[in-house]
């Protein structure tokens, strides 16, 4: 079975999930996060290079003050949970997404993990948070822009592999497989850029029942997958 190397998730469902079970919307997304966990294990096992999951987006300010604060509370407690095994298993964890609007706790917790796994090979762990597709591709303009202006590359510099590597995922190569959970078959303003020929998977399954047999059945769907690339065979 062909093994996608990069495989991005859209992480959704985990307030259905509760409001199924009476429960109030963080109790999924603390499920949610254990299911991260068990997903990024699964993954390096069986051989997947990186793995995006979308945990926050620039949309999701508009949720209530005490789900989001609940959200970052419990992102600073699974990274600082998480370091002794991002080092051990040689795990490389990456933010992408603005980190204007962070607290100075999130921050910090952000950056030391960054920091000390920068060198790590084996696996690519990104996470979104304060992530926009458009964002993104604005703020690759930018970056680009300011380039230009000050003369250090001209305006024929500009293609696609000098945009790709302005852009949050850099250099590392773009999503074969994107995973969505909960039903919802969107796209969500995640990666739009870096989706341009990755395979789709979408799942009625809300994200906190997402176990490893899920991951190996979205797994099998793609390897049956005939990617073209805009080819023919
Ligand atoms: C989507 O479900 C979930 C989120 C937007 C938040 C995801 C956050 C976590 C899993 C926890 C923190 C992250 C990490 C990396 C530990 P939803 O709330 O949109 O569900 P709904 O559509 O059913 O309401």
């Amino acid at each position: 079975m062909e093994v996608p190397y990069h495989i991005a998730v859209i992480m959704d469902g985990n307030g259905r999930w509760a409001r199924k079970r009476m429960l109030p919307r963080v109790v999924g997304h603390r499920q949610g996060a254990k299911r991260v966990k068990e997903i990024l294990r699964e993954a390096k096992r069986i051989g997947v290079g990186a793995l995006t999951i979308f945990a926050f987006s620039t949309e999701n300010w508009n949720r209530p003050k005490k789900e989001i604060e609940f959200i970052f509370s419990y992102l600073v407690k699974f990274l600082k949970s998480y370091q002794k095994e991002f080092i051990k298993k040689d795990i490389k964890f990456k933010a992408i997404g603005r980190r204007d609007r962070f607290s100075k706790e999130v921050i910090e917790e952000i950056k030391k993990t960054e920091d000390f796994t920068k060198d790590n090979k084996s696996f690519i762990f990104n996470v979104a948070l304060d992530y926009g597709g458009k964002w993104d591709i604005v703020n690759a303009t930018k970056k680009i822009a300011k380039k230009c202006i000050t003369n250090s590359i001209s305006d024929k510099d500009i293609d696609e592999e000098l945009f790709n590597k302005h852009m949050s995922l850099g250099d590392i190569p773009a999503p074969d497989l994107l995973i969505r959970t909960s039903g919802e078959k969107r796209i969500s303003n995640f990666l739009i850029w870096d989706l341009a020929y990755s395979e789709f998977y979408f799942t009625p399954i809300f994200w906190p029942e997402f176990d490893k047999e899920h991951l190996h059945k979205a797994i099998k769907s793609y390897s049956q997958r005939n990617r073209r690339f805009g080819a023919v065979q």
